[in-house]
């Protein structure tokens, strides 16, 4: 990657995660306040020769993965087209384009998705009881998701497929030995994923499940596990089940962050670079690329924002859910 993208801790950023929009189809209470959230008005949000110019700018700097984020990428219009643009950065160097979504409006639009680019997708799925659902999402829509997980599933040109499963103590911890199931005798890797603080999602400790814990539950279960090799800059620390096909994994940002390792950049929907998660402090792109900035004079911003990334965020004490964004604005 070329300096811009590398921060005073050597930590090298080769991964940017894109939201899309700031609209969502459902409203998941732990990423949103029941109300919503003030959205941008429209001319706020980054076009998709804005998204594509500034993409590119990455890529040439040395990016090889995109994931597509929201809100719910798949409510953005033209979203097939946008990755099909997008995969053209192959050619600069982009290896994968990945999307994070809540499978509600996906089923009918996965093929020409992955025909035009897309390799890896992330479903959000929380619960597998209809009724819990509607509980957790304050929408319906159950039933579309499973459709969307089978129809991911049977796509042979996906690179990979796995559940973000938010665990929230005594709503769904439940149901973890259930999810390891779905994994039996497909190739799906489901992430545990212990629940985060953000603007308006009402955090509470006691609603958090540390990974350690759901581990030891699982290993009463399953003794055999084993833990999987991870790639440098996971998020999750996975395992495998002896004669599962599939895995499973805990994305542990509370309990066990891994800022150290942490490769990711954010542009968020309304052009905003942000570095960490964690971090309020944003510098906006769009209105630099609006004011008639050059690439290099963007590229130069950018590298401003990547040096001033912090060591890490995640340590519980230090996070500012105050002046950060709900989490619908941030995209995962
Ligand atoms: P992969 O590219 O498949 O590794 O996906 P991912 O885990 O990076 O992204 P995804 O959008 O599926 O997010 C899964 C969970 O990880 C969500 O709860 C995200 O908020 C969380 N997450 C993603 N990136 C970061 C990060 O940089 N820091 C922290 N603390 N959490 C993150
Ligand atoms: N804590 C942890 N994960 C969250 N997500 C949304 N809000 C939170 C939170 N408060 C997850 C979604 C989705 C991903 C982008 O982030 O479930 O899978
Ligand atoms: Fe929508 Fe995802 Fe937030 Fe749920 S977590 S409200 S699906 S953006």
């Amino acid at each position: 990657v070329s300096p811009f993208l590398i921060d005073s801790f050597k930590r090298r950023h080769d991964y940017l995660r894109i939201s899309l929009t700031e609209r969502c189809n459902l409203r998941c209470f732990y990423c949103m306040p029941e109300e919503g959230v003030e959205l941008s008005p429209n001319g706020n949000i980054l076009t998709d020769d804005e998204v594509i110019r500034l993409a590119t700018l990455f890529v040439k700097n040395g990016v090889t993965k995109i994931r597509l984020t929201g809100g719910e990428p798949t409510v953005r219009k033209g979203l097939v087209d946008l990755v099909g643009r997008l995969n053209e950065l192959r050619q600069y160097g982009l290896q994968s384009i990945g999307m994070t979504t809540n499978g509600i409006a996906l089923h009918r639009r996965l093929p020409a998705l992955v025909q035009n680019g897309l390799t890896h997708l992330n479903i959000s799925l929380d619960t597998l009881d209809p009724f819990k659902f509607e509980i957790m999402t304050r929408r319906m829509g159950h039933d579309a998701v499973l459709k969307s997980i089978d129809t991911a599933l049977a796509s042979p040109d996906l690179r990979s497929v796995k559940l973000n499963v938010v665990v929230i103590k005594g709503l769904n911890d439940s149901e973890v030995l259930d999810f390891l199931e779905m994994t039996k005798h497909q190739d799906l890797s489901v992430r545990f994923i212990e629940f985060m603080p953000f603007t308006g999602n009402k955090w509470d400790k006691a609603k958090m499940l540390p990974s350690s814990e759901l581990l030891a539950r699982i290993s009463e279960k399953h003794p055999m596990i084993m833990k999987a090799s991870d790639e440098l800059n996971d998020t999750a620390r996975s395992y495998l089940i002896p004669g599962y096909r599939g895995s499973f994994g805990f994305i542990s940002s509370m309990s066990d962050h891994f800022c150290g390792s942490c490769n990711r950049l954010r542009l968020t929907a309304d052009g905003q670079i942000k570095v960490c998660l964690f971090d309020a402090k944003e510098i906006s792109l769009k209105d630099q690329m609006r004011q008639g900035a050059t690439d290099e004079e963007l590229m130069y911003t950018i590298g401003r924002a990547v040096g001033a990334k912090k060591e890490k965020h995640a340590g519980m004490e230090d996070i500012d859910v105050v002046t950060n964004r709900p989490m619908i604005l941030i995209g995962g």
